[in-house]
């Protein structure tokens, strides 16, 4: 029999040196404890080209690593017209990012699935996944832990939604 489609998440922010791909590996990391690989993929990209190519910022590996996590060896990459598509669901950092998601999205087909990442945070207050890139390292460690309480909350959700 034929494993149906993994249900596939985009996290998106600026520059995808710094907050997405750090929701993508505290995410994945998540769905792999879980035994959830074959079921959940995820994949993260900048609404800008900047940085295409560049590792994550080296400020936001060190907070990861002080929480657990290693690094990848994920690089940048800008956002395609066809991730939005492709993807079931893309999370938006902040609301620049959500503003120019919508944007890129012409025809509003894409509308129901473009979310913010905060509406999943369960403890944190948050609005927005702040950008940390001009901050201090405590800047840093904050989009770590708001992330943590974020995808914990997305991958509850989703396992809802496969088993209801
Ligand atoms: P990110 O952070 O969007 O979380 O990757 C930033 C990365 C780069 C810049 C700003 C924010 N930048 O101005 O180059």
């Amino acid at each position: 029999m034929n494993n149906p489609k993994p249900y596939s998440i985009l996290f998106v922010c600026l520059g995808n040196i710094c907050r997405s791909p750090a929701a993508e590996i505290i995410f994945k990391a998540m769905v792999k404890e879980q035994g959830l690989e074959g079921q959940i993929e995820s994949d993260s990209a900048g609404t800008i080209g900047y940085h295409r190519g560049c590792p994550p910022d080296a400020r936001i590996l060190a907070a990861l690593e002080k929480y657990g996590y290693s690094n990848p060896g994920l690089k940048s990459r800008p956002i395609r017209k066809d991730d939005l598509e492709q993807f079931d669901l893309i999370l938006g950092m902040d609301r620049e990012n959500l503003r120019n998601l919508k944007k890129m999205d012409k025809n509003g087909l894409a509308e129901r699935k473009i979310v913010p990442m905060c509406f999943f945070a369960t403890h944190f207050l948050d609005e927005e996944v702040p950008d940390p890139y001009y901050g201090d390292r405590e800047g840093f460690e904050h989009v770590v832990k708001l992330l943590e309480d974020a995808c914990s909350g997305l991958l509850e959700h989703l396992k809802k939604q496969m088993n209801p």
